[in-house]
């Protein structure tokens, strides 16, 4: 076939760019597992730490394993001074994902070691910027709101020093697990368009730090990872599940896209949807405010109705993070501060089997023009 005639896959639908030991997806079941084990097997039931080790070294830890792993990774949370200088001097009205993603360039910039790219200081890097991302994220989420940010505590959990940074309380064992079950859910997708975008800097060798700032830039997009905040501001502007039918209604009449809904994979749902739907409901009927749940499912019942287009992991994500206290404005840096985890795999993977990646564009534009002759 000539080059002129071969076909483009508009957004590389469908197209295998690279193999991949982390993720499995089907979508037309749907199914989703990590290493070889289903998402509702170890959502419910591995804590942040478990997955983010088996994510990077394909087995579950052992006790001990995961001893060593869990207090390394709590020793790293600290932040240089040089980090919370720069936070400081972000504009309030800055949105969050721009805080977070000059402080991992900022990083970078501090660390001596920045343009070694051997696979056991990449996985160094890792586990700095999976502990310290939550870090620079809560700083900023407090110091936008005139706040001092919150130190550390080492003595808890993953999620539950996260969530004592954001919020200021310690976390009671439900909201950790709800918030850890969360970040495990967020942990990892296969080649979703900010962790292509993480292999596509690692393809030219480039550093670790300046690949995360790539995932960073394009998770924060609406389309992807931003949507979790357009969520939570929808339903805050339906404000009442009675006014939930004419919003949908009205937006689809406009052909507005929805945020939360549709997935270029699952067509016939998100199973990490499930889970955070179980989750918001409970935590809905726990607050005695099931306002958020209630708009939710108006809204996806309608969607159904009316597109057949699912609700995806963002849609009740969403109010579980407003159920949690977190502000609203840093759910995106949430995000990106779980699937860390996985651009770090996903990066190891390229580094250890790296071919440039350099796709070519059917050429559509004018040729053989000549200067001068209009
Ligand atoms: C995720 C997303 C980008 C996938 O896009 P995609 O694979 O290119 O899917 P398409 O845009 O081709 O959608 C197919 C059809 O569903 C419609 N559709 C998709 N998502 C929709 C949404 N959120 N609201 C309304 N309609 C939607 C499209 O308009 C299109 O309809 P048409 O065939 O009548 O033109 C898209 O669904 C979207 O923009 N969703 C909202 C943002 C979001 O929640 N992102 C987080 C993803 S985890």
């Amino acid at each position: 076939m000539s080059e002129a005639t071969e076909q483009v896959i508009a957004g590389l639908e469908g197209v295998l760019a690279c193999e991949s030991s982390i993720a499995y997806i089907d979508g037309s079941i749907p199914e989703l597992s990590f290493r070889g084990y289903d998402i509702h097997d170890i959502a419910q039931t591995l804590t942040f730490e478990q997955v983010t080790f088996l994510i990077w070294h394909d087995h579950i830890p052992s006790a001990d394993e995961l001893h060593t792993f869990s207090a390394d990774l709590a020793g790293r949370r600290a932040i240089p001074k040089q980090i919370t200088d720069v936070l400081s001097a972000m504009p309030s009205s800055g949105h969050p994902m721009a805080g977070l993603r000059t402080a991992v360039s900022m990083l970078g910039a501090l660390d001596p070691r920045a343009d070694d790219i051997s696979p056991e200081d990449n996985l160094r890097k890792a586990q700095d910027l999976t502990a310290q991302m939550p870090t620079i994220v809560a700083a900023q989420a407090r110091l936008q709101r005139g706040q001092e940010p919150i130190t550390p505590d080492l003595s808890l959990s993953h999620a539950a020093n996260y969530c004592y940074m954001l919020t200021g309380k310690r976390p009671d064992e439900t909201t950790t697990r709800t918030f850890d079950t969360m970040l495990i859910l967020y942990a990892e997708h296969e080649t979703n368009a900010s962790t292509f975008a993480c292999r596509v800097v690692v393809g030219t060798e480039s550093d670790f730090y300046s690949a995360v700032v790539a995932g960073i830039g394009a998770i924060k997009g609406p389309l992807h990872g931003g949507a979790i905040d357009e969520v939570m501001r929808m339903f805050l502007e339906i404000e009442t599940p009675e006014r939930t039918a004419g919003y949908v209604d009205q937006a689809l009449a406009a052909r507005r896209k929805l945020p939360g809904f549709g997935h270029r994979v699952y067509r016939a749902g998100d199973p990490r949807a499930s889970q955070l739907r179980t989750m918001a409901e409970k935590l809905g009927v726990a607050s005695g405010d099931d306002r958020w749940f209630a708009i939710a499912t108006a809204a996806e019942q309608r969607m159904r109705e009316a597109k057949g287009i699912i609700a995806n992991v963002d849609y009740f994500a969403a109010p579980v993070l407003y159920h949690l206290g977190f502000p609203l404005n840093v759910f995106t840096n949430v995000v990106a501060s779980a699937r860390i985890v996985g651009w770090s795999a996903h990066m190891l993977e390229q580094y250890a089997h790296n071919r440039l990646i350099r796709p070519r564009a059917r050429y559509v534009g004018h040729r053989g023009r000549k200067l001068g002759a209009n």
